[in-house]
């Protein structure tokens, strides 16, 4: 503990002496959602991560989450620093899914409005139309199909598959996925549900259509959140990666959080509903941000300009 209280004593005074502020994601580990909490930061989805990083006055953000929050943050304020703890932390959507290839995947169909999700690299998002969150994605394609627009979506397979569902929408899918939520499971989900009948279960719509399709709730982590605090139901079944029950529990103090099965009993899991990356946030890497090389977000300039047009369109568009 006391070393804990020197890293968070430190990370302070660095946030200061750099004019910094500590934006955050839900997946982090709760001893960096409440270092944001403490300094004036912020916490949230990665939307919000991104409209909060452009608007706020400080000279750097610091981005605890993955690589492409930090990249966002970067391209719509190319004027300010942006530092993550480490740049190791990536997305196995960004991963699977390689510029160079994308690229092709969209010349074969010119006449389609490319729509990607902001778990992209800078490359991705500079051949896009749209960029789009989950919290965002089913307006925006309701908006676009309205127009009559046909669509390219990249790169999670199973959030494109619930748009399209839900929309009607005349979408291609990228086959990518994300490995945390590909994991957790219909039978199990079932059977636990079974066992509590008078849960709500509340699922981040990058989960597979069978566990989606058992959801009383299908939303980005902020309104995940926000549906715990308001549902009736004080038993809450939560289908994302473990890190937002900090958060929400806040939310929902006398609400019981249960986590939704990630594996068949007697399996092991590989991520465990925690998202590898994410959870490379820690106290001490944070604390030696600024003494280290290799921790600067640098967007290619080219990349950055085409990026920033569908990145505007993401942060502007309203609900
Ligand atoms: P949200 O936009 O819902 O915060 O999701 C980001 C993410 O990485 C989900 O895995
Ligand atoms: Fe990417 Fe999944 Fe991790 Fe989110 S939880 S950052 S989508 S790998």
């Amino acid at each position: 503990e006391p070393e804990k209280q020197r890293y968070q004593d430190k990370i302070k005074h660095q946030l200061e002496q750099h004019n910094a502020v500590l934006i955050a994601h839900y997946y982090t580990d709760p001893e960096i959602q409440a270092m944001a909490e403490a300094t004036g930061g912020f916490v949230g989805d990665s939307l919000e991560m991104a409209k909060f990083g452009a608007r706020h006055e400080a000279q750097t953000l610091i981005i605890a989450g993955v690589k492409f929050m930090g990249e966002t943050a970067k391209i719509l304020s190319p004027e300010k620093r942006v530092v993550m703890p480490t740049l190791e932390a990536t997305c196995s959507l960004d991963l699977g899914c390689p510029a160079d290839a994308f690229s092709e995947f969209c010349d074969q169909h010119p006449d389609r409005t490319v729509v990607v999700y902001a778990n992209t690299s800078a490359a991705v998002k500079a051949r896009a139309d749209w960029v789009i969150t989950s919290s965002i994605a089913l307006d925006v394609i309701d908006h676009l199909d309205a127009k009559g627009e046909k669509i390219i979506w990249g790169p999670d397979r199973h959030l494109g598959r619930y748009i399209q569902n839900k929309t009607g929408a005349d979408m291609i899918l990228w086959q990518g996925h994300c490995i945390v939520h590909d994991e957790f499971k219909f039978k199990a989900l079932d059977q636990l549900k079974a066992m509590h009948p008078d849960a709500a279960v509340l699922v981040h719509p990058e989960s597979p259509e069978s566990v989606i399709e058992l959801a009383d709730v299908v939303g980005s982590t902020s309104q995940l959140i926000k549906a715990a605090q308001t549902l009736p139901e004080t038993k809450i079944i939560v289908a994302t990666d473990k890190g937002i029950f900090y958060k929400m529990q806040q939310a929902a103090p006398d609400k019981e959080l249960i986590i939704a099965p990630t594996a068949g009993e007697g399996a092991t899991c590989k991520s465990c509903a925690h998202c590898p990356w994410m959870k490379m946030n820690i106290l001490e890497n944070l604390s030696t941000v600024f003494e280290r090389e290799g921790v600067d977000i640098e967007v290619d300039k080219d990349v950055a300009v085409k990026a920033m047009k569908p990145l505007k369109r993401m942060v502007e568009f309203v609900n």
